[in-house]
């Protein structure tokens, strides 16, 4: 385990085991309808990757970037669009693919500007799902695991961009967190 880290939350062989149930869930309520796979940057690539590989239907995807306007924006829930999407997504099935919803002010606004583009479906699956923390109401359609309120790193998530190439999700000692 890295030195920083006080806790494993979700272990590499938990993750593995449980992105293979939901690409054969995602294979079966998808047949037939090609959807796009949107996955969120940066936190969500690695779960992203795992994901569309344990996908056995023809599956699309596209990234987006996306970042909050600060302690403003956690009340409004408008969050600010780095990057796009390539594609058009009129008629399509899009699932929004997410490291973790908290609050759920990112989810909730992402999905009301998707739905915005005349798609025909927008759903959403996140990794991890800190029930307890939620502001407004919304629920992922899939959900990997449900994890306390405690800061979670690793497998794609940071804290100051550090840690998101560790293998497992985590929870950073508090000195790491309060010096840094
Ligand atoms: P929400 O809008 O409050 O649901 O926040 C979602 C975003 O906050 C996620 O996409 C993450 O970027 C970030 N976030 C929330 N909790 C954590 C965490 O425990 N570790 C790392 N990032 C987090």
């Amino acid at each position: 385990m890295h030195q920083d880290i006080e806790e494993i939350l979700v272990s590499e062989d938990e993750l593995k085991q449980k992105i293979k149930q939901l690409g054969e869930q995602l294979s079966k309520d998808y047949e037939g309808l090609n959807p796009l796979f949107i996955g969120i940057l940066k936190g969500a690539v690695p779960f992203m990757s795992d994901l569309v590989r344990q996908i056995h239907i023809p599956i699309e995807i596209d990234f987006m970037s996306v970042s909050s306007y600060g302690k403003a924006a956690s009340s409004s829930g408008v969050v600010r669009i780095l990057k796009d999407l390539d594609t058009s997504i009129t008629g399509r099935h899009v699932l929004i693919v997410e490291d973790i919803v908290d609050t759920g002010l990112t989810l909730s606004y992402l999905v009301k500007l998707l739905e915005g583009r005349s798609p025909a479906s927008v759903k959403t699956i996140v990794l991890l799902d800190k029930k307890s923390c939620r502001t407004v109401d919304f629920e992922p359609d899939y959900q990997g695991f449900v994890v306390p309120n405690k800061f979670a790193v690793g497998y794609g998530m940071d804290y100051a961009e550090r840690y998101r190439n560790l293998p497992y999700v985590g929870v950073l000692k508090k000195e790491v967190y309060h010096v840094s």
